[in-house]
């Protein structure tokens, strides 16, 4: 029998009115790299509180190291060596790195002289195993978020860390951050410390960890071997909803040219990118940050208009100098920054879905028809499945996906002739994200011409079916979906 460092079970949690925790069990083997699972709150960081002694349990028993509690106190998690790294990492942004490090140590001495040479050691080893690399009389706060988290997984190390559970790490992480974080954790691992990996993306499940735990609305769902999971069992897991289809079935005959471009270049940002944009395609472009991807969006729809080049729609050179042209035009732009850039959060998630609409929603003296734009918002709520009570609430009530979902229908309710959404799915729920790509693949297949820009390859590849790359501003490679690999994809982005 394999020995277990951590279960967990039966454990109960209320907050008032809300259950959540109810019931859940899961246990964590030696040495293990396993990875807890599951949509927003459906009770993730409230375990872990739990096992660190932050909250304590309704019901349940936790038992680490083979002894047993009802409940444990953060002192008893600390000795029997669980340590979590939050999300907000819990670091001193006014101390020096040393500090930050030696903080446990030097809570513990209370009043009596710290031990610093002793300290420096253990924390030049701790830096070692992590790969943290910055000066240690540096301050915290002039370092980088990544940097931060290394200190934060270097101050677990030095309290003799078994089980290190890390809540989320990768939310605000770049892509190579992210790689060098999965480097650690194997050495974590290699060095014997057990692993509980938090995360609700697909691709990171697969890739650090040997089994699964899958919560769903504070329940458990599923445990099991990583290996014998697939996008489509997780997503069911996630959700407890079957999704369909997994890639775009592209028409057989590419539709004509609705958007083109020729020799597009913004000094700083793209060169010479000439491209063709077909009625009832979905094009992605992919590329790593500061490929020019988000620039070329931006310059498609007016925002930053390019320096010099093409741009046609239907065949016929326009200018686009402006959003107020691009709209007019019929091209619309979903962008990467729903709240600061697409939404009015105060308003209503009528009245921002009938924005773009006030023209043909008003009458020749320019009075809205406040029926009409109700009863054309409640349509489009229908049909996107947007989840809320009332569309008479501000748009802030609603969750990232469910925002996402309204400035399509914003959108949509014009005539459009192209649509270029950027990162249509970044931050939002693996079921909306599911209802998003069913909306594009149906308004594809209606004639739209659809541009998707997105550095989430498993989203480029079952959303799209052409992709082109960009690297360092230019458009490097262009590949088929139907006879390619996300690993091909991979390679191609990434090579220099
Ligand atoms: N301190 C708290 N007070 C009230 N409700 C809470 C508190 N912490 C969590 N919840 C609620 O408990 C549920 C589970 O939350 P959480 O454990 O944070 O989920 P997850 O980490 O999986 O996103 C959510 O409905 C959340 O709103
Ligand atoms: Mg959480």
């Amino acid at each position: 029998m394999t020995e277990n460092i951590l279960e967990a079970r039966d454990v109960r949690k209320s907050f008032g009115g809300v259950k959540a925790l109810k019931g859940v069990s899961m246990s964590i083997r030696k040495g293990e790299i396993h990875c807890l699972a599951g949509e927003n709150g459906c009770g993730k960081s409230t375990l872990i509180k739990i096992v660190s002694g932050f909250y304590e349990p309704d019901a349940g028993e936790i038992t680490i190291n083979g002894t047993t509690y009802d409940r444990i106190t953060t002192a008893q998690a600390i000795r029997e060596g669980v340590q979590v790294i939050y999300q907000d990492l819990s670091v001193f942004p006014n101390l020096t790195v040393m500090e930050n490090l030696a903080i446990n140590h030097q809570l513990m001495a209370g009043g009596t002289l710290v031990n610093w040479s002793g300290i420096r050691r253990t924390a030049e080893a701790a830096a070692a195993l992590t790969g943290l690399s910055v000066d240690m009389t540096e301050l915290v706060e002039n370092l980088s978020l990544a940097d931060k988290q290394l200190i934060a997984i270097s101050r677990a190390l030095l309290s003799n860390a078994k089980l290190i559970i890390m809540d989320e790490p990768t939310t605000a992480l770049a892509k190579k951050e992210v790689s060098r974080l999965f480097g650690i954790i194997k050495r974590l691992q290699a060095a014997g410390i057990s692993i509980l990996f938090v995360s609700h993306k697909l691709d990171e499940v697969f890739e650090i960890s040997e089994r699964f735990t899958i919560f769903r609305s504070g329940e458990n769902v599923v445990t099991g071997d990583t290996g014998g999971l697939d996008d489509r069992k997780f997503a069911y897991y996630m959700t407890g909803r079957e999704f369909a289809e997994e890639r775009f079935a592209a028409g057989a005959v590419p539709g004509e040219p609705v958007l083109e471009t020729r020799a597009l270049t913004l000094e700083n940002g793209f060169y010479d990118v000439s491209l063709t944009l077909r009625k009832g395609e979905i094009l992605g472009i992919t590329g790593l940050l500061g490929s020019g991807r988000s620039e070329l969006a931006k310059a498609l729809v007016g925002y930053v208009p390019a320096d010099s080049g093409q741009i046609l729609l239907n065949g016929l050179p326009v200018r686009i100098a402006s959003v107020v042209d691009a709209v007019r035009h019929g091209v619309a732009c979903v962008p990467e920054d729903r709240l600061t850039e697409g939404l009015f959060l105060i308003q209503s998630i009528l009245d921002n879905i009938a924005v773009s609409r006030w023209d043909a929603l008003s009458n020749r003296f320019g009075v809205i028809r406040r029926r009409e734009v109700e009863r054309e918002a409640a349509a489009w709520i229908r049909s996107l499945s947007v989840a809320t009570r009332d569309p008479l609430l501000p748009v802030q009530t609603l969750s990232g996906g469910n925002q996402q979902k309204v400035v399509l229908a914003r959108w949509l309710a014009n005539d459009l002739k192209a649509l270029i959404l950027n990162g249509p799915t970044v931050g939002v729920d693996i079921g909306a994200k599911y209802d998003i790509h069913r909306i594009i693949r149906g308004l594809a297949g209606r004639g739209l011409a659809v541009l998707v820009i997105s550095d989430d390859l498993p989203e480029v590849m079952s959303l799209c079916n052409r992709v082109l790359v960009m690297r360092s501003g230019r458009l490097a490679g262009e590949l088929a979906v139907k006879d390619s690999t996300t690993e091909e994809l991979a390679e191609l982005s990434m090579r220099e």
